[in-house]
């Protein structure tokens, strides 16, 4: 127990951390482009919003949320995603005050308990926008641009863009009636889930894993056709601004994404070698979140990516990026009398802005030369007895292995030069 992280849960190592910070780079320049800042919100959050928020009869309410009464008896829920925390901040903080349109970005841990396996972990991270403010459509296609520029700035081929509509308030009941329909007869056959789903929330059944239930909805009906006037427009302006800026896509009626708080647009990116867990990137409107959440009527729309699974996508494609360590110098000091001098060299070279690394336990030639390789250093400057009475260094190239020897008084400048060469 006291050796192994919570089930679901991962260490980030330092070898792998350079994957990270290369896509949190991309995300921050792509987020600069497209004009979304950064808001970083509590781990944390009053239960009640992911209740109000995500919709009580979704998986990740019903199931995958850590909740748990802190020491002053409140109930508090470790966040299963973003989207409601952001517009949380933005009522609390009055972000529509300066903007009629707030764009926010996010990157960070998001907690859901669900069955760990590849691609699908108890703790994730997730990289997410959130467009509030903008009803048309062009917003949407913004943001599905976005993403698809995520993905394709990071050179991932065949990902696939599923686009669907889902309807709002009005035109909805009508789909749900005619769900209910169809699956009026099959019922006793659907699982113990979807049974439930009946009445409470039918459009989750389209959702179902479960084999029989996916077999019982062929030939369900499509919500597209149950589109009101103002859904079904916006639904074909999207597709239109999409085809205009060359943004592939294709439509699945049968899309409808795990959290209730889709209106109109909902999208998904899958990457199919992931199996079950090739929804890389998903989103979509949710222009009634922010009443429910307690402010005016405002339209917004966003997605978020799983990290986790952007890296598994990019490991089968052999696109992730090679571990650049920056050690730029090792000092590879032999002797006791050596290692002070070595020390200051050190420090004196960090204060140049030069990377540097040395040894301390006194270990042989060899082996420090092995640290110097392992580190990727371009330089090794060895130091023994001899080079101290001396006051001369030898310089080694860790490239070509040539070797020079250097005064001490003119060291840092030759190292500088060289580095810079
Ligand atoms: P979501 O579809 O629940 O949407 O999650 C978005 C992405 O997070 C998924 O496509 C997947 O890549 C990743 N993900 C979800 N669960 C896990 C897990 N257990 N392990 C690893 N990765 C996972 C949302 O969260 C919405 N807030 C997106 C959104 C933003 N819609 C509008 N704005």
């Amino acid at each position: 127990m006291l050796t192994s992280v919570p089930r679901g849960t991962k260490d980030i190592l330092p070898d792998t951390i350079h994957q990270w910070l290369y896509l949190e780079e991309k995300i921050r320049e792509l987020c600069a482009k497209y004009g979304f800042n950064e808001i970083r919100t509590p781990l944390f959050e009053h239960t009640e919003l992911f209740l109000r928020g995500i919709g009580e009869t979704t998986d990740v309410v019903e199931k995958e949320m850590y909740t748990f009464e802190d020491r002053g008896g409140r109930s508090i829920t470790l966040r299963p995603e973003n989207t409601a925390s952001a517009v949380r901040a933005y009522l609390q903080n009055k972000l529509y005050a300066d903007n009629n349109l707030t764009k926010l970005f996010y990157i960070g841990s998001m907690f859901r308990y669900d069955k760990p396996q590849a691609g699908r972990y108890r703790e994730f991270h997730q990289f997410g926008v959130e467009a509030i403010g903008e009803q048309n459509p062009l917003m949407d296609a913004e943001v599905i641009s976005l993403g698809a520029d995520f993905l394709k700035e990071l050179g991932l081929t065949d990902v696939i863009l599923k686009i669907n509509s889902v309807g709002c308030p009005k035109c909805r009941p009508v789909y749900r009636e005619k769900l209910q329909a169809f699956f009026k007869d099959k019922f006793e056959h659907l699982c113990k889930d979807c049974q439930s789903r009946f009445d409470r929330n039918p459009l989750r059944i389209l959702d179902c894993k479960n084999p029989t239930c996916k077999e019982l909805s062929v030939g369900v009906p499509e919500i597209t056709d149950c589109l009101c006037d103002e859904c079904a427009d916006h639904f074909e302006h999207l597709q239109h601004h999409l085809k205009a800026i060359g943004v592939d896509f294709v439509l699945d009626p049968r899309l409808v994404r795990g959290l209730d708080y889709y209106t109109k647009t909902a999208f998904e990116f899958k990457y199919t070698p992931l199996g079950a867990q090739s929804a890389v990137l998903g989103g979509g409107r949710y222009d009634g979140l922010i009443e429910e959440c307690g402010g005016n009527p405002t339209p917004a729309v966003g997605f978020a990516t799983g990290l986790e699974r952007v890296l598994l996508a990019l490991e089968t494609q052999q696109l992730l990026p090679k571990n650049k360590e920056k050690c730029t110098v090792f000092i590879v000091a032999m002797g006791d009398k050596a290692k002070e001098p070595a020390f200051k060299l050190l420090h004196e070279l960090r204060s140049k802005n030069i990377a540097a690394l040395m040894d301390y336990a006194g270990r042989s030639m060899k082996a420090q030369m092995k640290q110097a390789n392992k580190h990727n250093a371009q330089y090794a400057i060895i130091l023994g007895e001899d080079e101290i009475d001396k006051q001369i260094a030898t310089v080694r190239n860790m490239n070509d292995s040539e070797q020079m020897e250097i005064p001490f008084d003119t060291l840092i400048d030759k190292i500088i030069f060289e580095v810079n060469k």
